[in-house]
């Protein structure tokens, strides 16, 4: 049933369509004529997304004396494209992560893995690039694997089949995915990126998050991605149950080109980041834990 939401076309996965608020939250953020406060009031017109774009703006800039407490606020201080970031984040998150339980995967560790992967994007980002600040990596972090839940949601039955390979051959999901459906969760997240009209950074951070080198534009946001996926495997638990994932710090410091000294303050600085993240995190609650394989 689920299966024909998403035909499939030509061996392709049919994208889910943006939602009708976010097209028009990306329509008059592109206009220049708008205003922050047609802007709000379009924002405000779904009260789920515009809570939650508050808490991922107050999340991704933590370190702001004065946080936004109101939709205008955010879209004053943090400006339009931020906003236009923030609400296909919060947009994902509320019309794209999937109810369904599948043995093996658990969707709140997966959670938990995104918004580790924001925060050491951004960490990461600042340090490679002295691009402070930029909400743009926090985002790229948050959705990289957004292609995941496309798959999960359009091919569950193919979604079950790709975790029990991955755990009998051991091998990382890209490549089971690839066997099974000859494209990955980054190619279909960077698709779903350019489709809704996100800017390229943020198409290429989750494009290219396994893959920098082959980005033309934005490798270096794209390899702050790849190394805070790493990270965040290092740091917390595998949303594929009981599968092991030790990376080195040595690793991840190659990876994005930083010594192990400063990968060890990036450590320090995303966990006690995380920290200042729990409404976000505590989003997870209400998304189904593994079921236990029978
Ligand atoms: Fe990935
Ligand atoms: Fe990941």
């Amino acid at each position: 049933m689920e299966e024909s939401m998403f035909r499939r076309s030509g061996g392709k996965i049919d994208l889910p369509s943006v939602s009708p608020t976010l097209a028009h939250i990306i329509r008059i953020t592109n206009s220049p004529d708008a205003s922050a406060d047609q802007v709000a009031e379009v924002v405000m017109l779904d009260q789920s997304l515009a809570t939650k774009v508050l808490r991922i703006a107050n999340s991704a800039f933590y370190a702001r004396a004065v946080k936004a407490e109101t939709i205008t606020e955010a879209v004053v201080t943090l400006g339009f494209s931020s906003i236009r970031n923030l609400a296909a984040s919060a947009s994902v998150i509320d019309t794209l992560f999937p109810k369904q339980m599948f043995p093996g995967f658990d969707w709140q560790e997966m959670w938990n893995h995104s918004v580790t992967c924001a925060v050491g994007t951004e960490v990461i980002y600042s340090r490679m690039s002295r691009n402070y600040g930029a909400e743009a990596a926090f985002v790229a972090g948050l959705l990289h694997d957004v292609g995941k839940l496309i798959i999960a949601r359009a091919l569950p039955h193919r979604f079950r089949q790709i975790i029990m390979d991955c755990a009998e051959y051991e091998r990382p999901m890209a490549t089971e995915e690839h066997a099974a459906l000859s494209t990955n969760h980054a190619k279909i997240g960077g698709e779903l990126a350019k489709n809704w009209q996100f800017p390229d950074i943020l198409v290429d951070g989750i494009l290219y998050h396994h893959n920098p080198e082959d980005s033309s534009k934005h490798e270096s946001l794209a390899r702050a991605v790849g190394a805070a996926n790493m990270l965040a495997k290092r740091m917390s638990k595998s949303y594929l149950v009981g599968i092991s994932q030790d990376i080195s710090l040595e690793e991840i410091a190659e990876y994005c080109g930083l010594s192990v000294e400063e990968m060890d303050h990036i450590t320090a600085a995303t966990r006690r980041r995380l920290g200042q993240c729990g409404d976000i995190l505590s989003w997870g609650d209400a998304m189904p834990k593994a079921k236990r394989a029978a």
